[in-house]
């Protein structure tokens, strides 16, 4: 089922650079993510394999398309460490969070927060629709900075209706908001121009954060053959990235 993957061929595992994915779909069943146990099982497998060692999880969370609850959300997250533990996986799963995307519920929500959070219990990552403007988002966004709590935009590059040089995200940046880009981004995997502008801002110094956002194998596979990529090796080689800084170490659990 899963032989696409091509297990016989070495990789080099170049993500040890980051060590933590802080982005990807990986509960099984509740977004357009993983679509099994076993699926997620084999995508944190390759996800291993290339170099990450701890994720977090990050479900979306859009209503009403995806009108996820975040105590069930915690339930399934359970289920699916007491799996990957039965299968013998090598991943520590360091945490639960969620992908808010930036919406008419959320703005309702941030007058009294219960997200769910990566790291130590602050950064939240929010999202914006892939193909229109919110307007007005920036002010939801400080509301929830307001909240004490460390906003992530996920994939800034992949908005591709603002333009890359707008001075909306040297405001956002000016508001204390971390940019997330993609991975598979740098890897071209979303097209040229996400590619071009995930690398603007990097080489601008605005991205602190790098995410997987695997969603199944086709990602998984991507992700493999992103570590043959020149450009994704480059910017590994010569930008730092705070994903290692995400993980509490205090509050550390093995799977
Ligand atoms: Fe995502």
């Amino acid at each position: 089922m899963f032989d696409f993957l091509k297990r016989n061929t070495k990789v080099e595992p170049i993500f040890e650079a980051l060590e933590v994915d802080m982005h990807n779909h990986m509960i099984p069943g509740v977004d357009d993510g993983s679509e099994s146990m076993e699926m997620s099982a084999e995508c944190i497998r390759t996800m291993w394999e290339v170099g990450y060692r701890k994720m977090y999880i990050t479900p979306h969370f859009c209503f009403p398309k995806y009108a996820n609850d975040e105590e069930d959300i915690k339930r399934r997250y359970e289920e699916l460490k007491s799996y990957l533990k039965s299968q013998g996986v090598e991943m520590d799963l360091v945490g639960i969070g969620g992908e808010y995307r930036i919406d008419d519920s959320f703005a309702k929500r941030v007058k009294e927060p219960h997200f769910l959070t990566v790291g130590s219990d602050k950064y939240l990552l929010v999202e914006l629709s892939l193909h229109s403007q919110r307007m007005g988002f920036e002010n939801t966004i400080y509301e929830v900075q307001m909240q004490d709590q460390q906003v992530i935009l996920a994939h800034p590059e992949r908005y591709l209706y603002i333009d890359v040089n707008s001075s909306k995200f040297e405001k956002l940046k000016d508001q204390g908001v971390l940019f997330q880009c993609n991975v598979l981004s740098l890897s071209g995997f979303y097209g040229k121009e996400a590619q071009s502008r995930a690398m603007k801002f990097i080489e601008r110094g605005w991205v602190e954060l790098l995410g997987t956002d695997t969603h199944n194998l086709v990602y998984a596979k991507a992700l493999r053959d992103a570590t043959q990529n020149r450009t994704v090796r480059k910017v590994l080689e010569h930008h730092e990235f705070m994903n290692k800084e995400l993980v509490d170490k205090k509050i550390h659990r093995k799977l």
